[in-house]
């Protein structure tokens, strides 16, 4: 059995107020899930120490949404994953298509994180997904398993068990709208033939699905035999929407 993961990638938004609320709230909630569903926070690396305080003893997980290429030194700006697993995180986020997009993260780099993250002893959540404009020039997947091919070049076959995909496709993310639940199955499997083909323990290696998704669509989504959780943006950062997808994946 694969696990089903549910993650909140808080994305720059929140506050000290925010973490006081929310966290104990989902924490609470959490219990319910019966240790089915493992409840991923990433808030902004600020509040870090402060979720990882709410969420002691819960057996909830803790990422960082980001982290250097670089393991220490003269980076001004920086946090490293040294760092992130110093103060207890789980999980690093790395290629969010906002990094790739907004910060001109590339593949090479992202591939960098991830071997940063890996010897860190974290675990690696990794983003891929395609544009708009690539999906509807028909290589969507195209650029799926490439992001995947680069991003884990290098990373040995005993590391799967701490590597999980998050598919989000670019067009989907904060706009309200989902690929169907037949797309997004199709893309998961086609990723996880690939990362099969790579060398992975594919069918134990836990494939997220990311993108506008809201309680009323998570339980389509989560129903697909290659879809196994999510990772959620807005939706995460309201308790009674976050816990009801929560809720899906353990459906
Ligand atoms: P939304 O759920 O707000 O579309 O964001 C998805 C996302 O980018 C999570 O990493």
């Amino acid at each position: 059995m694969r696990r089903q993961i549910v993650a909140a990638n808080w994305k720059m938004n929140g506050s000290s107020e925010l973490v006081r609320e929310l966290v104990p709230a989902i924490r609470e909630s959490a219990v319910a899930l019966d240790n089915a569903v493992e409840v991923v926070i990433m808030p902004p690396s600020l509040f870090l120490g402060g979720v990882k305080s709410e969420l002691s003893g819960s057996g909830l997980s803790l990422g960082i949404q980001n982290i250097a290429r670089w393991q220490e030194g003269a980076y001004t700006g920086e946090v490293s994953a040294g760092m992130a697993a110093d103060v207890g995180c789980d999980y690093a986020l790395v290629g969010h298509s906002e990094r790739r997009q907004l910060f001109g993260e590339t593949d090479e780099v992202i591939a960098e994180k991830v071997a940063r993250i890996l010897e860190s002893g974290l675990k690696v959540m990794l983003c891929v997904g395609e544009t708009l404009e690539e999906r509807e020039a028909g290589n969507a997947e195209a650029v799926v398993c490439r992001q995947a091919d680069v991003a884990l070049k290098g990373v040995a076959a005993a590391d799967a068990r701490r590597i999980v995909i998050a598919y989000e496709p670019v067009w989907a993310i904060g706009t309200g709208k989902t690929a169907t639940a037949d797309d997004a199955q199709a893309m998961h499997r086609a990723l996880r033939t690939r990362l099969s083909a790579l060398g992975f323990a594919a069918d134990e290696m836990s494939l997220l699905y990311g993108g506008s998704v809201k309680p009323d669509n998570a339980g389509a989504l989560f129903a697909q035999p290659d879809i196994d959780g999510g990772l959620i943006g807005g939706a995460s950062l309201k308790a009674n929407d976050f816990i009801a997808i929560c809720q899906a994946a353990k459906a």
